[in-house]
């Protein structure tokens, strides 16, 4: 594996691998976990080029948010990220993506104003950017995101889309831990107390998947598993097409920390 700083560096090492390869790009904001690791391991498995970047985007984190506490290990992800195949993995500094006079942003519309859009405000216009700043970078033939994220795969499927860029994409199923907790980045802000109470929205996920098949109100029912554990405070629990299939999807904070889940209703679980 070979670790890049700079685009240049970067475009310099892709460019002699693109003709008769494919080239699979896994965006990451480090701390890497079992969720990384799958969407690694998919691209391993259909490209024959991969590369990781890590980058923690100032641009996405609002000015009350985690940005400076932000998990960040890159000796730890940088041997992770070799053993699971990665060959390249791009590290730049805040200034090698946003340097001095940057002001061009990619906004979607419609898909980034609700959800995750509305108590966020101004985070998908910084994940639509650096997205197509690293297609931009990297050119590559499929890039891999996580269902975890499904408003954000939704929003970066309509940038391909709208913008007519050459890739696939491929959304790879939520990794979970024993306990149903999905894997996270932000999990290591828990205490065990939180982290036991963070068990309930997985449950309560459930609970409203269960309930949908019934013909009840999926949302009504994961309100009141999530009601029943105190230390959760629910931010939104909606039901809400996204990519063509209808999610049950949460944010709930647990004391300083905000997680997301969701599950899918209807449509494809792949
Ligand atoms: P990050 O939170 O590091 O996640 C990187 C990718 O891993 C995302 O596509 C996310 O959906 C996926 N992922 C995270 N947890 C997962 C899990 N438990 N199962 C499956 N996939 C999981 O999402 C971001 O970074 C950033 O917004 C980024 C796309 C890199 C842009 O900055």
């Amino acid at each position: 594996m070979i670790t890049h700083r700079t685009i240049l560096e970067l475009r310099t090492a892709l460019e002699p691998l693109r003709a008769g390869s494919r080239i699979g790009l896994v965006p990451t904001m480090g701390a890497l976990h079992e969720g990384h690791e799958a969407l690694i391991a998919r691209a391993r498995s259909e490209c024959e080029v991969v590369v990781a970047s890590i980058f923690v985007n100032p641009a996405q984190f609002g000015a009350s948010e985690d940005l400076d506490r932000y998990p960040r290990d890159e000796e730890g992800d940088a041997r992770l990220a070799e053993s699971w195949g990665v060959d390249h993995l791009f590290v730049p500094a805040v200034e090698e993506m946003y340097p001095a006079g940057f002001q061009t942003w990619v906004e979607v519309e419609g898909l980034a104003q609700n959800l995750e859009g509305a108590g966020r405000p101004g985070h998908f216009r910084g994940v639509a950017t650096v997205c197509l700043k690293l297609f931009n970078i990297v050119r590559p033939d499929l890039a891999y995101f996580g269902r975890k994220d499904a408003q954000q795969a939704a929003l970066v499927g309509r940038i391909a889309r709208d913008l007519d860029l050459e890739l696939e994409l491929r959304i790879v199923p939520t990794v979970r831990d024993e306990d149903g907790v999905a894997v996270s980045s932000r999990n290591v802000y828990l205490s065990p107390a939180e982290r036991a109470a963070a068990r309930a929205i997985p449950r309560a996920l459930e609970a409203g998947a269960t309930a949908h098949q019934l013909g009840q109100d999926a949302a009504v029912v994961a309100r009141a598993v999530l009601h029943e554990e105190p230390l959760l405070e629910p931010e939104y629990v909606e039901v809400a097409p996204l990519d063509g299939r209808v999610y049950l999807l949460a944010a709930v904070r647990v004391g300083r920390t905000r997680l997301i889940d969701n599950v899918v209703l209807e449509g494809d679980q792949e």
